[in-house]
């Protein structure tokens, strides 16, 4: 019965596109612009893209990763320029020294030559025929001079970052808010923990913004477009967001209309497995199977010997079967280890005898397991992960694990807690159940709110009068500079007066006791 109704529940999340949204006035031009672009980032747009192609509006990609929908009104161009190939970075290299030379160069050589490619010179020239463009705001400022001018919004890929949500005017607090790279110790967070998190998001924003990435492809995009107005200018110019979370599943903050949730879109009701794969499940009995996937792109050779030998003898003595997507070759697995290089991971999270799902932490995949209402072990590697492994141990979803402390032993009794403390499945199936109890899809939402930002060109009624002010006036520090200087006068005049009022009353006393 109970699963049944999840059933229902999970079709009414991912179901039709349009649901109950009123037919559109006319099919729109849609320009996507995402030449900076991971392989995560790239799944979170398809399914907007594809919602908003099969309202009948036409939609072009430009990116760096091919585009797997083939909707027929969804056009790739793909710029050609080489980003660092996800499939050749060794995340676990990655990890060692965050890569941010490698991300920063990328950045820079993408600033000076993406309107070389004649590809995007046609797309720039033509950008004004299009009803509304949709901007990768991650990595993607090189992109701005598009936008200038006309009508755009923006994906946020990592769901809440503190920085973009100030751009909108919404100024989150890094109290309760860490930036996407720091992780607290904690919820609710120690005063240390707060020290560092307002440090960090001041230095984060500062390097980025003010530092060392946007002044220098700032400098490269007006030697290109010299009458354009600052790109951190444009950027304020956003209508809106759409952002990859949902409150149900990350920590809850308060939004503007301009902010709208549509996480979890890519999330699906799984279908029948194949045959063989099916009986393999079904075959583990009552101590059901570990699932381990480390992502898109952490492929499983790049994984260091060590670590690989851990994993094996840890899965040597657990009683359940692991179903491990791994790539290449893999020596000494037990047999109730299956190796494959592909799986079709929601239809596995989906199979009732899947109990816990090894994961490096990254938002698709947690946002897929919480869905599907499996447990999680997180081995985050770098990025955001961190901050996700972090939210997985406090929601009490699943356990945290860290790479530099890896043992069979930990492995095997994380593992074991997980499975056997019910607290952990209790928890996930409420997360779950609560994600999916939504009254529109995310897929409708996308698609109203692009669409209604394009019915009122614009939509300025959405601008959030923050974005206006500086930060002085924001924080209205030069009223409380007023207000601290009017309480020094007052203390100053009501000293002068009471000293004079003392000479007046105790008269020779009083001077006697001044000399
Ligand atoms: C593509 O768009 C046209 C209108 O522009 C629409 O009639 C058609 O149904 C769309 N195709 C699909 C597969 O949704
Ligand atoms: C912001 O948008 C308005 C309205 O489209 C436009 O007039 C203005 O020039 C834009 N500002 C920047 C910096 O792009
Ligand atoms: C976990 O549960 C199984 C089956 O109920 C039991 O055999 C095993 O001893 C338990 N392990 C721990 C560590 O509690």
């Amino acid at each position: 019965m109970e699963a049944m109704m999840l059933c229902v529940l999970a079709v009414s999340l991912a179901g039709s596109v349009s649901g109950n949204l009123s037919p559109p006035e006319r099919s729109y031009k849609i320009l996507m612009l995402l030449p900076v672009s991971s392989k995560s980032h790239n799944r979170v747009f398809q399914p907007v893209a594809e919602a908003l192609a099969s309202r009948g509006h036409k939609v072009v990609m430009l990116t760096n990763i091919p585009v797997a929908s083939k909707h027929p009104n969804i056009t790739e161009v793909n710029h050609g320029l080489s980003y660092f190939e996800d499939a050749k970075r060794n995340m676990f290299e990655v990890r060692k020294n965050e890569n941010f030379d490698g991300l920063k160069k990328t950045i820079l050589s993408f600033a000076k030559n993406l309107y070389k490619r004649q590809a995007v010179t046609e797309l720039y020239e033509r950008r004004k025929e299009f009803d509304l463009i949709v901007v990768n705001y991650k990595f993607n400022e090189m992109v701005y001079p598009f936008v200038h001018e006309v009508p755009f919004i923006t994906v946020a890929t990592p769901g809440i970052d503190p920085h973009q949500s100030a751009i909108l005017g919404n100024v989150l607090s890094p109290s309760y808010v860490p930036e996407i790279m720091f992780v607290p110790r904690s919820f609710p967070m120690s005063a240390w923990d707060r020290f560092k998190s307002i440090l960090w998001l001041l230095a984060s924003g500062f390097t980025w913004r003010h530092w060392n990435i946007v002044p220098l492809v700032q400098k490269e995009i007006s030697a290109q477009f010299p009458d354009l107005p600052p790109l951190l200018d444009i950027e304020r110019n956003q209508s809106l967001t759409l952002m990859n979370t949902h409150f149900s599943i990350t920590t809850l903050v308060p939004l503007l209309p301009s902010q709208v949730e549509v996480g979890a879109m890519h999330c699906r009701p799984g279908k029948p497995l194949p045959q063989d794969l099916e009986s393999w499940l079904a075959g583990a009995g009552t101590a059901g199977v570990v699932y381990f996937s480390l992502g898109s792109v952490t492929r499983g050779e790049s994984m260091p010997p060590n670590y690989r030998q851990t994993f094996l003898e840890a899965f040597r003595r657990l009683p359940q079967r692991v179903l491990w997507k791994y790539e290449g070759e893999l020596e000494g697995a037990s047999d109730n280890v299956r190796i494959s290089s592909w799986l079709p991971q929601q239809d596995i999270l989906a199979h009732h005898n899947v109990k816990v799902f090894i994961s490096h932490g990254g938002l698709l995949s947690l946002q897929e397991s919480i869905f599907h209402a499996t447990t999680l072990l997180v081995l985050p590697i770098f990025g955001d992960q961190p901050r996700n492994g972090m939210f997985i141990e406090n929601a009490e979803i699943g356990r945290l694990l860290v790479w530099e402390e890896l043992t069979a032993d930990r492995i095997v009794d994380a593992l074991t807690d997980i499975i056997n403390n019910t607290k952990f499945k209790e928890n996930v199936d409420r997360m779950s159940a609560s994600l999916r109890d939504q009254p529109t899809t995310p897929q409708e939402r996308a698609v109203f709110w692009t669409e209604y930002v394009i019915r009122h060109r614009g939509a300025l009624k959405l601008r959030c009068p923050a974005t206006q002010l500086s930060w002085v006036e924001f924080l209205m520090l030069d009223i409380v500079g007023f207000l601290l200087l009017a309480l020094l006068v007052l203390i100053f005049v009501i000293r002068r007066l009471m000293w004079s009022a003392s000479c007046v009353l105790f008269g020779d006393r009083a001077k006697k006791e001044t000399h």
